[in-house]
């Protein structure tokens, strides 16, 4: 049995207390939401089918110590917190957080001196695959051929582009042996003008309730190569999460992504 504590009660905490639900090997060790949320909270976590009542806390320490794995599916703002209390209370963390700044990402990294932790902006292992293939095909194809990604996302997400969208970029600029920041081009209101030539450029839509669509475009004048994934539920999310933290317990202290779980 493998007992989780959960950092956040929103889509995706709620889509997470439902499949612990559902699963005979994993139970919820508590829940902690921000100050102020909890009644909203319960009320979301009691409309889970089969989900026993759990503590529900505004401090991750108040939930950890009766934990085998912490997940957080919060907000940038709570991950500083959250990866003090699991260094405190020597709980491996799967932090899934999107739009983490230079201090929430360090705050990651020194964790990961102390208790294995895996960060991953995308749960998908489908994702993961793709990452993988959008830096094979960067660096078979080169500079000749000029490469875009597109993504769509339900109109409540704050970070823009995604996470996911970046690593693809990050990915992308590997496979060509460029830095990435010297080539990632957004420019949502039109202030930067033109791309340079081997920019990524990135186009980013927000609309309805999208769990998520990425596309990797690259093209030279007689041809166009696309890699596409297409979220149809963020049930992908959960599951990846909850597969990479049974992963997680037993590792070595360390930073981990999705990458080293899918060989
Ligand atoms: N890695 C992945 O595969 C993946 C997939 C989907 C989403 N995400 C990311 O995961 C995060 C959550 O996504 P979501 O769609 O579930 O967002 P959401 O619906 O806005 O939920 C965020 C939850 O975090 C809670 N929260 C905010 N501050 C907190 C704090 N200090 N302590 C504890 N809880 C706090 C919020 O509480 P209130 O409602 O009270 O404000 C809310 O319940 C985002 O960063 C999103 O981009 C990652």
């Amino acid at each position: 049995m493998l007992r989780i504590a959960l950092i956040g009660a929103g889509r995706m905490g709620q889509a997470i207390a439902t499949e612990i639900a559902a699963s005979a090997d994993l139970e919820l060790a508590g829940v902690c939401v921000r100050k102020g949320g909890k009644s909203a909270a319960i009320t979301r976590l009691e409309a889970i089918d089969g989900l026993p009542a759990v503590p529900v806390v505004s401090h991750p320490r108040d939930i950890l110590g009766n934990a085998d794995v912490v997940i957080d599916f919060s907000l940038p703002d709570a991950c500083v917190a959250v990866a003090a209390a699991a260094v405190q209370e020597k709980t491996p963390l799967v932090c899934g957080v999107t739009g983490l700044d230079a201090i929430g990402l360090s705050a990651l990294q020194a964790a990961s001196a102390h208790i294995p932790l895996l960060y991953e902006r995308n749960m998908s292992f489908g994702i993961a695959l793709m990452q993988r293939l959008v830096q094979q095909a960067a660096a078979a194809l080169g500079s000749d051929f000029s490469a875009s990604i597109a993504e769509v996302h339900h109109r409540h997400k704050r970070d823009a582009p995604s996470g996911t969208a970046l690593k693809l970029g990050e990915a992308l600029a590997a496979g060509r042996g460029e830095e990435f920041q010297a080539v990632y081009h957004y420019d949502p209101d039109g202030s930067r003008g033109e791309p340079a030539a081997g920019d990524i450029v990135y186009s980013v839509s927000r609309q309805g309730e999208n769990p998520g669509e990425h596309s990797v475009r690259f093209a030279s004048d007689n041809e166009v190569l696309q890699l596409s994934h297409q979220v149809t539920n963020r049930r992908v999310f959960a599951q990846g999460a909850l597969r990479a933290a049974g992963w997680l317990v037993g590792q070595r202290a360390g930073f981990y992504s999705l990458r080293d779980i899918v060989a």
